[in-house]
Order: C-alpha cells, then structure tokens, then sequence
C-alpha cells in the first residue's frame, strides 16, 4: 500500500476528539480514519504536565502502530502539554490543536479581545496565549478554565438545563468582558455547541479547533504529497480504553449516525 493510501490517526482522552474526527471526515472525505479515545483514562484536563505527556506518547504509540501516514492529536490538552515533543519524536507529521486554532482567533478578532475556554491543564499551560501572542502582540486574552463541561459531554447531556446553568456560569466574565471571539479550546466543548451559542450570543465568532486542524490537515497532507487520490473505498476503525458502549452511546448521538468498528483495547499492551 502505498503512505498516501494509509489512514490518519486521530487521538483524545474520550468522546471530545470526535468534534475534529467530525471536521476531518467533512473536509477529507476519502480519507481512511483510526481513532483512539483513551476512556479509562479520561479526564486528562485535571493531570499534572508529566502524566499527560506520558498518556500522549502512549496514546501516539497505539495509533502509530496501527500504520498511519499522519496524526492530529484531537486533545487540547495533550496537545498543549505534548505537540511539540511528539512532532520531534515522529517521522510522520504530527499536527496539534493550539497552533491551528490560534492562528484562526487571531484572524477573526476585530477588537483584538479573545476568549479562550479550557480544561485545567490548558489554561494553566498558557499554550493559547503564547501562541497568539507569537502572531500579534497586544492582544486582550480572558482564559477560564470549564472542568465541569467535559463530563457533561461524556454523559450526552448536550441540551440538558444543568449543562446551560454551567455554561452560563462559567462564561459570565467573558460575556461581560464583551470578548469578540471564543477559542473552544478543548475538543468537547463543540459537542455542548447548541448550549454554548445560546449563551454568548451570535455576536461572537467561534473557533471550533476541529475545523481549524481539518484545513490545516488538508494543506499539510497535500504539500507532503499524501493526499489519497481518487474516491476509493475509506474505511473507519475506533478504538477505545474502557466500555465501548458508553463511548457508542453519545459517539452515534454527536455523530448522527451509527459506528461499526468499535475495539475496547489496553494500551500498556503494547
Ligand atoms: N478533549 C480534551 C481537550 O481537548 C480534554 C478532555 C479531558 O479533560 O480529558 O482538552
């Protein structure tokens, strides 16, 4: 087979990664897909730096073994705390979600205020803010941390009241900051879209960092000449470290359809 033949290898801690599986499949719908959501281990956003560079490497090793011609790591987190390294260590390219939807923020914000929303871990990471501040300077950037969003995403509670007093709560400061626009900065909080959009109003630009990476994708798949060509059979596989049927469960709900492949798989396997 040929390396333009080979899947792309797509890995979150959960459900979150699908948002960018999403984006990916619409953008390169002849492309092969192999996801990986490390459940049992889900959430990454409240570890230390070391532990999540740690499930990173594990979670690149299981996917790269799988013979792919290319990663996005579809985790905020992981690819705040683990990108770089990553990307040094693979021969593939290795794409994360910072940079991509950085670059995207920068280019929509008018008044150069921008929020950004994450896990824990991203936020006090400061991976948004040095990135965007490494496109412009003088930049006014609100961050919040939102943990409580990314087991509401897990649970499937996408229009649930509870999931809109949260969002509510957390966004307050950066509705009053009047923020132009919105780095969702982890990969679940798209699934929460509906609630997210009621909340801060449609005067705000959204950067869905599942579709910033897809475009971003595309161009480096087509510059290293590994865009598969022609509209052959694509296949799908998923793979995931706990109960394959809770992940089903909301997967087939954010996806609007069902999913065939699906492995529960042990990672320190390997
Ligand atoms: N979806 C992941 C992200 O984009 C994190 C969720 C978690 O805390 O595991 O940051």
């Amino acid at each position: 087979m040929s390396e333009s033949e080979l899947p792309i290898g797509i890995f979150d801690s959960g459900v979150g990664g699908l948002t960018v599986f999403r984006a990916i499949e619409r953008r390169l719908p002849n492309e092969s897909l192999i996801y990986l959501g490390d459940t049992a281990r889900i959430p990454y956003g409240i570890r230390s730096p070391s532990t999540v560079h740690r499930y990173a490497f594990e979670d690149a090793a299981f996917i790269k073994a799988k013979r792919v011609k290319a990663i996005a790591i579809a985790c905020n987190t992981a690819s705040a705390l683990a990108s770089e390294d990553l990307a040094r260590e693979y021969s593939i390219p290795v794409l994360g979600v910072i940079e991509p939807g950085s670059r995207r923020a920068v280019r929509l914000t008018s008044v150069g205020r921008i929020g950004v929303i994450g896990t824990e871990a991203t936020i006090a990471s400061h991976a948004y803010e040095k990135a965007m501040f490494s496109i412009r300077s003088g930049l006014d950037i609100i961050s919040r941390a939102c943990p409580l969003l990314v087991p509401l995403a897990e649970e499937g509670w996408l229009n649930h009241p509870v999931t809109q007093q949260v969002v509510e709560e957390y966004l307050q400061d950066l509705k009053e900051a009047a923020v132009d626009t919105l780095v969702l900065g982890c990969t679940h909080y798209p699934i929460l879209r509906p609630v997210i959009d009621q909340v801060m109003g449609n005067s705000v630009r959204f950067v869905d960092s599942g579709e910033a990476v897809a475009d971003e994708l595309a161009e480096m798949l087509e510059s290293n000449q590994l865009l598969k060509r022609g509209a052959g059979r694509r296949s799908e596989q998923f793979y995931v470290t706990d109960s394959a049927s809770r992940f089903k469960r909301v997967a087939e709900l954010f996806l609007g359809r069902p999913i065939d492949h699906l492995e529960t798989v042990e990672l320190g396997a390997l």
